[in-house]
Order: C-alpha cells, then structure tokens, then sequence
C-alpha cells in the first residue's frame, strides 16, 4: 500500500491538451473517486498513474518514489479496465492466478492466495469453471480478483462496473466497497456516474474538460459545490439552473420576480440588469397548498406541468415557466396526483439557492469559509 501523489501533471496529444494542472496527493490506503463526462480526462490521469501513458510534464511519486520514468511493470499497481478480458481457456482460479504465476510466486503461496480472494469475493464455488460459464457480474469479479490477487500498492479501476445491469451494479458496488474496507489497498476508481462518485468515495475529484473543478468528500461536495459545473454534476435530479437579471429588488426569472435574500443582498454588490444563474435542488422546491393566479408573494413561481413521473417513494415533476422551454425538475412526496398542463404555484426554499457568476459559472453565494 502507497500514498499517490501527483503534482501538475499535464498531458498533450499533439496540439490537444488532455489534461492540465492535475494536482492532488491520496494518503496511503484510501478510496478515491474521479468523476466527470465522457473525455474530461479520467482515463489519462489513470493510464498516467499506471505507466500506460506518459505525462507530457509534472510528477508522479507512488508511496516516496518519483514514477515517471519507471516502466510499467514495475510500479506494482493493479488496473482493471472497463472491457476487463478474461483468459477464455482458463478456470477462475488460474485467471486469478495468473499475474502471480508470472511472477513465479511460489505454487503453495499462489494457491493459498486464490482462495483468499476467491472468499472475499465470493468466488469459491466458481474456482472450476471457465468465463463463458459465469454470468457478466460473475466474470466482472473475477477480473477484479485477478487484480487484487497481485496484493498491489494501488488498485486503479476505469469504470469497472459499467458492463454489468443495474442491480448487479448495485451489487457489486457494496462487494467493492466492503472489499476496500478489508484490505484497505489504496484505490483510484474512474466513473462517470455520480451516484457511484458519491457512494464509494471518501474524497471525489470532479473534473471537467481536463481539469480539477473541485476536490472533497461526498457530502461536502453535494452541499457546497464550487461552480456550477460540480453543482449540476452531483445529484439526481440535477439542481435546477435559472436565468436571472437583477431587477427591481429581486431576481427576474421571465416576467416573474424571485426574492432576493438578505445574505445575498448583503454578500453581492448587486447592480440593476446584472445577470445571473439561480440554482436550486429539486428536494428545495415546494408545491403551495394554496393556488392562486396571480404572484403574490415574491419567491412563488408560477409553472406548467409538462411531466409527472412517479418514482413510488416521491414523485417527479418536469414543470415549465410561462414562455420558456426551460425545464424546473421538482422533487415531492410519493402519492400525489398532477397531471401534464396543471398550472401549479411554487414555492422556493429560499435559503437553499445558489447564485453562479453568470460568465464562468463559479459559484457567488452561498460563500462558505473553506
Ligand atoms: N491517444 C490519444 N490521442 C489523442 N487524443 C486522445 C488520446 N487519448 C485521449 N485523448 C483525448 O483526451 C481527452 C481525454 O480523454 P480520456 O479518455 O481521458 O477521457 P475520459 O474522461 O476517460 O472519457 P470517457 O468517460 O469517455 O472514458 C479526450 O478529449 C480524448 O479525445
Ligand atoms: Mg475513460
């Protein structure tokens, strides 16, 4: 086990930039996530850490040791790639085996080791059969204990779970982390999907076109996020976004005006006609008991149900604002009754909204002291 460190590691593809200034050091045995869209850069900073890609400039040091120049081979690190191949002619067991056998790992020693893992993973009653004999959450495992079999520094996983169907994710997923707190292997996982970003990680790293939006634990990251790349990353239902102009002592949402807090009148230097982009999570968007026609209370919305989706626990609501295609996702409790083209009064908790920079998205309120 190892502490990773990387410092400004940047990586070019001819005139292309993939990654840029990626800077973070993982203490020794911890679960880390990388999180982002499809080409932000995950699997070069993975493939840069296994010595599958070489940086264009920076530092890679695995435990003291600076990696870059080490070959691959030899940087004692085990990585299971998304379309994980298993040898097709071998059992489980030898597939398990194999990185040891390579090694010329004494066959007493690789033979206890096969079982140990096969247990932790539950892969015992399976040691005889070949890959095409398994189900895909079957063979999934068994790539992963192929990798952990070696007993590396560091674990690096690009997206292992994403060939499997959702409940074998979910599966697989606990077995992961529980397997983690056991051996407690320093872990870099790569995932696009944020719901495994939250629930593996004790650190995420979100990144977005190369680069670190923002480095911290689930929750802090889903409470206090940076900008409003990370703020709409995390969370399912996205938090919504609104377009807004500082009008008239409050925000101007298309022809309806939203209160502008106290906090942020006092924290903003807000100037009439500035422009800004309101987030709100759906879970902070009530439904008013009482519908009216008329705004009466600046912090009600007036909206057009265009969606009801029933999820059984809560329900789902897709409403529009009055001329405009822009589309408020709202979270409510699981048996009520609405139906596409209700006109519906809203009310905002008001104490939960963000305010983002219009232009770079950087988050302007909340202003938090970390
Ligand atoms: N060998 C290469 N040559 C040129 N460009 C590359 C190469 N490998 C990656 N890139 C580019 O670098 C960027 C980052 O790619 P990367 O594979 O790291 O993204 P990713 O975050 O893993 O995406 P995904 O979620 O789709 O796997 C992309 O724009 C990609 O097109
Ligand atoms: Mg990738």
């Amino acid at each position: 086990m190892a502490k990773v460190r990387l410092e400004e590691i940047k990586r070019r593809f001819n005139n292309v930039t993939a990654i840029e200034d990626i800077t973070f050091e993982i203490p020794d045995g911890e679960f880390w996530v990388l999180v982002g869209p499809s080409g932000c850069g995950k699997s070069t900073i993975l493939r840069t850490i296994a010595g599958l890609e070489t940086a264009t400039s920076g530092k890679l040091f695995i435990g003291d040791r600076l990696m870059n120049n080490i070959p691959a081979r030899q940087r004692d690190v085990a990585m299971v790639f998304q379309n994980y191949a298993l040898y097709p002619h071998m059992t489980v067991a030898e597939n398990i085996a194999f990185g040891l056998q390579m090694r010329k790992v004494d066959a007493k020693l690789i033979q206890e080791r096969v079982k140990t893992v096969a247990r932790s993973l539950s892969l015992e009653h399976l040691l005889d059969r070949k890959p095409k004999q398994l189900s895909g959450g079957q063979q999934q495992r068994v790539a992963l204990g192929r990798a952990i079999a070696r007993e590396p520094q560091v674990f690096l996983l690009d997206e292992p779970l994403s060939n499997l169907d959702a409940q074998l994710r979910d599966d697989t997923r606990a077995e992961l982390k529980q397997l983690h707190q056991e051996l407690e292997i320093t872990t870099i996982y790569v995932t696009h999907d944020q719901v495994e970003a939250m629930t593996l990680a004790d650190q995420i790293v979100v990144l977005n076109r190369g680069k670190i939006q923002q480095i911290g634990d689930p929750q802090s990251i889903y409470a206090r996020p940076a900008n409003q790349m990370v703020a709409t990353f995390l969370g399912s239902p996205p938090m919504n976004i609104l377009s807004a102009k500082y009008t008239n002592d409050g925000f101007d949402v298309g022809e309806q005006l939203i209160r502008v807090p106290a906090d942020v009148r006092e924290s903003l230097q807000l100037h009439p006609g500035q422009s800004f982009d309101l987030g709100i999570r759906p879970e902070h968007i009530y439904i008013n008991e009482l519908q009216r026609n008329t705004q009466e209370e600046i912090g009600e919305l007036f909206v057009e149900v265009k969606v009801v989706e029933p999820l059984g626990r809560e329900t789902l609501i897709r409403a529009a604002l009055p001329d405009s295609t822009v589309l408020l996702n709202v979270q409510i409790g699981g048996n009520v009754r609405f139906h596409p083209g209700d006109r519906l009064s809203l009310k905002l908790d008001l104490s939960q909204l963000f305010v983002f920079d219009s232009i770079t998205g950087d988050r302007l309120y909340p202003q938090f002291n970390n």
